[in-house]
């Protein structure tokens, strides 16, 4: 009876320390379950008004395990609601996957003449550890599946998963592009009907390797600065480990795609070409059937890192998404690359900007006119004689966490080895992304979160995106520049959390 009632007390004790940790660093805008383990986003797609968020939930603990698709929705890609379990775990867990609207019904899964949502995604057998490709449809919106079962394997593969789905319409076939993730190749393969699988081709290994490649899209987009009506295809793969950012990451081809085979441009570098410099942005895949009239491609990736992805200081609940962003492609002298920038919905949360132009930096800490922890703001730095200019979030404990500009290596960093108490090994580090900085000027934009930044550098050119926790108390923030002077000129809004969190 003793022993029990010091049991309680001990976990009364836990528990309240790990809410008030967890109060102060919950973001607002950032979309995460209200408990339990979040891992990757799966099945993005819009359907009748509403955007689709599954991904891969655990509703049994804030550890992953017994992997179901947990579900979210929202109008307009910002406001996002958590809605009961989508698919459940069975003699299968329920991995990573995507969905589709079945507009022509060649499932036949259709119902009163409404399409089907169709769900693909990875069947993990917890015994064996085989995994293929299983089918569930919806008739309700995504609110409830039901599990139709196996439509591919590769024999007895442990490792084959994270199937995208999309509709080619030159070809009038579905594709679907899966890993064979150990092996660190994309297979293609194309369907009539969702159900019945042709191999048509296979890329890789090339890029950056890992354990394993994990979470694949492939995609057309506009080239901006190309040839007229220039279009190229995306193939993006992320790495569970070997990344960028010290751990898993995510890296992006460019190329063609005839609806069976992808090939890449001619002059496509060996070395990987990464989607971010920073360690928690990952699994990343982008909407389906995006709504009429909407040209963007949109995607948004799991802010975490495999490393310490169990070990992160939140309680009650373990993952967060980061915001929704466009992606869209560029054609420069130096070649094909991405750029990144949220979707222009998320200014719907901003409040009263504050502006502060032509700040004089020094070694001085300059306060900045921002309030607390949740803010999006737009920085043009022009470095003068400075060899280094940052700007610092500090925590009513003193820890720090800075984001800056250093033009003597030409390169944008973000400093989390102060940024709280130490909890992994692998945690505390400092992430950096090339950038050209002969001009000394850079344009960065920065949302931070409570306890995520995502900073996008010159129109998201290279993004950086880390999570950070704290010690205690609100954070304030400051502009020093070193060996030298720099200028500022900063427009901040405060941050509204989205509604479902008010
Ligand atoms: C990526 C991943 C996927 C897998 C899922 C399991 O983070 O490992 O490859 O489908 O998570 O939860």
């Amino acid at each position: 009876m003793k022993k029990l009632a010091i049991l309680l007390t001990a976990a009364a004790v836990l528990a309240s320390a790990a809410s008030a940790q967890q109060a102060d660093v919950r973001p607002g805008y950032h979309y995460g379950p209200a408990r339990n383990w979040m891992n990757d986003p799966n099945g993005l797609v819009y359907y009748d008004g509403e955007y689709h968020l599954f991904y891969q939930y655990n509703p049994h603990g804030d550890r992953w395990g017994h992997m179901n698709w947990g579900h979210a929705v929202s109008r307009d890609l910002v406001n996002w609601e958590e809605l009961p379990v989508a698919i459940p775990e069975t003699d299968v867990m329920a991995f990573s996957g995507t969905a589709v609207i079945d507009w022509n019904n060649t499932t036949g899964f259709g119902k009163n003449g409404k399409p089907p949502m169709i769900a693909i995604y990875t069947g993990h057998d917890p015994k064996t550890e085989r995994q293929s490709q299983y089918l569930a449809y919806s008739n309700d919106r995504g609110r409830t599946f039901t599990i139709h079962g196996e439509v591919l394997n590769a024999g007895n593969e442990k490792h084959f998963r994270d199937p995208k789905v999309f509709w080619h319409a030159p070809t009038r076939r579905w594709v679907m592009v899966v890993l064979k993730a150990a092996a660190n190749t994309a297979e293609i393969y194309t369907s009539p009907n969702l159900k019945d699988w042709t191999h048509r081709s296979s890329f890789g290994p090339a890029g950056g390797r890992g354990k394993f490649w994990e979470c694949p899209d492939l995609f057309e987009l506009p080239v901006e600065g190309g040839a007229p009506g220039e279009t190229r295809w995306v193939l993006s793969i992320n790495l569970g480990d070997n990344a960028i950012g010290g751990g898993s990451g995510g890296q992006y081809f460019v190329g063609d795609f005839d609806g069976e085979k992808f090939t890449l441009v001619p002059g496509w570098p060996a070395a990987p070409q990464w989607m971010d410099y920073g360690a928690d942005f990952y699994a990343t895949i982008s909407w389906n059937d995006m709504p009429k009239g909407d040209p963007r491609r949109v995607w948004m990736g799991w802010a975490n890192d495999w490393r310490y992805a169990e070990a992160i200081p939140t309680w009650p609940a373990r993952g967060i998404m980061t915001v929704a962003r466009t992606v869209a492609l560029r054609k420069t002298a130096e070649g094909y690359h991405l750029l990144q920038a949220p979707v222009r919905e998320l200014a719907t949360l901003r409040g009263t900007p504050q502006r502060a132009p032509a700040l004089a930096l020094s070694e001085t800490p300059v306060p900045l006119p921002i309030e607390g922890g949740k803010a999006d703001i737009e920085l043009e730095l022009d470095t003068g004689t400075a060899d280094q200019v940052s700007i610092a979030l500090t925590d009513g404990q003193g820890w720090q966490t800075r984001i800056g500009v250093n033009p003597t290596v030409n390169e944008v960093f973000v400093d989390r080895t102060r940024s709280g108490p130490h909890f992994h090994d692998g945690f505390a580090n400092r992430h950096v992304a090339p950038v050209d900085l002969k001009s000394r000027k850079v344009k960065l934009r920065v949302l931070a979160d409570e306890s995520i930044v995502e900073v996008f550098v010159n129109d998201g050119r290279q993004t950086i995106t880390d999570r950070f926790y704290r010690g205690g108390g609100a954070l304030t923030w400051s502009a020093t520049a070193r060996g030298g002077k720099a200028t500022m000129n900063l427009t901040a809004w405060p941050m509204r959390s989205m509604e479902s969190r008010k």
